[in-house]
């Protein structure tokens, strides 16, 4: 099992994504180990997910150091100390510092519940909805120290429906998130993605805009 690629989750609340990387390891769609869950929050349901799952755990209460930079800090050291080839950010709620994160640009990714670079930041299904967007969507990209800035990997696309409120759009693209996180890690378990720069090289190619979440679950490379 030596090929596994070793995945270290960072998580703040509900762990729906997390729990969907559990399931694609657990059916073996997923070649993957996941050798921590981490979180900022003692009582995150991710963490007992992770718990129920067998997977070591990690809370640290960020109120317990001087500031971000040590704790931050002290977090990246504990995940490290794990050799995580992959840490996936699936509702981790923090800003990172750009000095810690570093080490691990092209290593960490991100899912944000918006069509980045549209939305950064909270409140997406509010600010889509406000616009009048006919389409709405999740995008999973490289972190960096640019908030939800990173280059998108891919992106899964769901139309607005008239009526729709916050809540319920928000319902109806989680699964969608699900699918597209799960294939994104697929893609980094076979090692056909990568950070160049900038950019972002699939297949060895240098993408000209982000993959494309498929109905079926597959990822479309743009023409
Ligand atoms: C997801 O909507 C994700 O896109 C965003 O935070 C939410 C986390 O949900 N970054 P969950 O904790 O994975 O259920």
């Amino acid at each position: 099992m030596a090929d596994l690629l070793r995945i270290a989750v960072l998580a703040s609340g509900r762990g729906s994504n997390l729990e969907a990387l559990i399931a694609a390891r657990r059916d073996g769609a997923l070649p993957i180990e996941i050798v921590l869950v981490a979180s900022d929050k003692a009582h995150a349901p991710a963490l007992r997910l992770a718990e129920d799952a067998d997977i070591p755990t990690l809370a640290l209460d960020p109120r317990g150091y001087a500031d971000r930079a040590s704790f931050d800090s002290d977090l990246f050291e504990r995940i490290g100390a794990h050799a995580p080839d992959l840490i996936v950010l699936a509702g981790f709620m923090r800003i990172l510092d750009p000095r810690v994160l570093a080490p691990w640009i092209g290593r960490a990714i991100n899912i944000h519940p918006s069509l980045l670079p549209k939305y950064r930041g909270l409140k997406t299904h509010e600010r889509a909805l406000a616009n009048g967007d006919a389409a709405h969507g999740a995008s999973v990209h490289f972190v960096t120290s640019e908030l939800d800035g990173g280059p998108v990997i891919a992106r899964v696309e769901i139309p607005v429906l008239a009526g729709d409120t916050p809540a319920m759009l928000a319902a109806r693209l989680l699964p969608c998130e699900h699918r597209l996180l799960t294939a994104c890690v697929g893609l980094f378990a076979q090692r056909r993605i990568a950070l160049d720069g900038d950019r972002v090289r699939h297949d060895g190619r240098l993408l000209p805009s982000p993959l494309a979440l498929r109905p079926d679950g597959t990822l479309a490379v743009p023409a």
